[in-house]
């Protein structure tokens, strides 16, 4: 892995391959990792970008943070596309929490994007109980540690039918977290905004891809978002929770490499 020193922290990610950017934004409790296989895709024909948010995998968190909010996130992704000369205008893939953060880039950098995937992930806040839920579970995190997350979320990330190898890659992303990341992120996905008022102002090529089996970003929840968002592709991918890019990687492959043909906004 590379690194950058930016915004107070050494950030570490992955840079591979020549062309257009693909920017890939991970969920929560994981890192860049998850992406592996979509870098081993891609990186012949795109260059790929795939970042470790602060506080996980490699990326530290500062001493005393106690709250990452998805603007910051958002923040250092363009610091990072700053640090590397990379001026055009990009495709963020962002999945969960990677899509919060990337409808935060959105929002702050829309000249920086020229297309959008939103993968598993939701377009509203937290409702006021999820966000009292995240703080509870932030302060266990911190107490109790990082298998606090690894009770509380595999059953939700991977369905029953995930092979033994993703569940065991997923299991040593959360572990790979630090317990002060998670628990800033939880902080910070608590307060996020709720864009779906915005969603019709979305300007460029957006991809939605929901999973059959997902509980977290529903395939309803996610058509909604879609059909908010003018001249979006919508894609389900059947068998698949939360985590199409480790469970499904072939198929979510292909789907990712159809949108990237689309004519994208320059
Ligand atoms: C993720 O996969 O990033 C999380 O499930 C997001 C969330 O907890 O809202």
């Amino acid at each position: 892995m590379k690194k950058l020193a930016f915004n107070g922290s050494v950030h570490s990610f992955l840079d591979l391959g020549q062309g257009d950017v693909l920017l890939f934004v991970h969920g929560f409790p994981l890192d860049g990792r998850m992406w592996r296989r979509q870098a081993e895709a891609f990186m012949a024909s795109h260059r790929v970008l795939v970042p470790d948010l602060r506080g996980f995998g490699q990326t530290p968190l500062q001493a005393g943070v106690e709250k990452v909010t998805m603007d910051e996130f958002a923040r250092d992704l363009a610091s990072l596309l700053d640090a590397l000369g990379v001026a055009e205008p990009v495709t963020l893939v962002g999945l969960s929490m990677g899509g919060y953060v990337a409808l935060a880039f959105w929002k702050r950098y829309p000249q920086r994007l020229n297309r959008l995937a939103l993968v598993h992930t939701r377009a509203a806040a937290d409702s006021p109980e999820s966000a009292k839920g995240r703080h509870e579970t932030a302060t266990k995190v911190m107490a109790e540690g990082l298998a606090v997350l690894e009770r509380a979320m595999l059953p939700k990330l991977l369905p029953e039918t995930a092979t033994p190898a993703v569940l065991m890659e997923t299991k040593q992303m959360i572990h790979a977290s630090s317990r002060e990341g998670a628990a800033a992120a939880l902080r910070g996905m608590a307060q996020r905004s709720d864009f779906r008022a915005e969603l019709p102002s979305i300007g460029i090529p957006t991809l939605v891809l929901a999973g059959e089996h997902d509980g977290i970003a529903t395939p309803t929840e996610m058509a909604e978002t879609a059909k908010a968002i003018p001249g979006s592709s919508f894609v389900t991918l059947p068998g698949v929770g939360h985590l199409s890019p480790l469970e499904s990687p072939t198929e979510f492959n292909s789907a990712l490499a159809e949108f990237a043909k689309t004519p994208a906004r320059r």
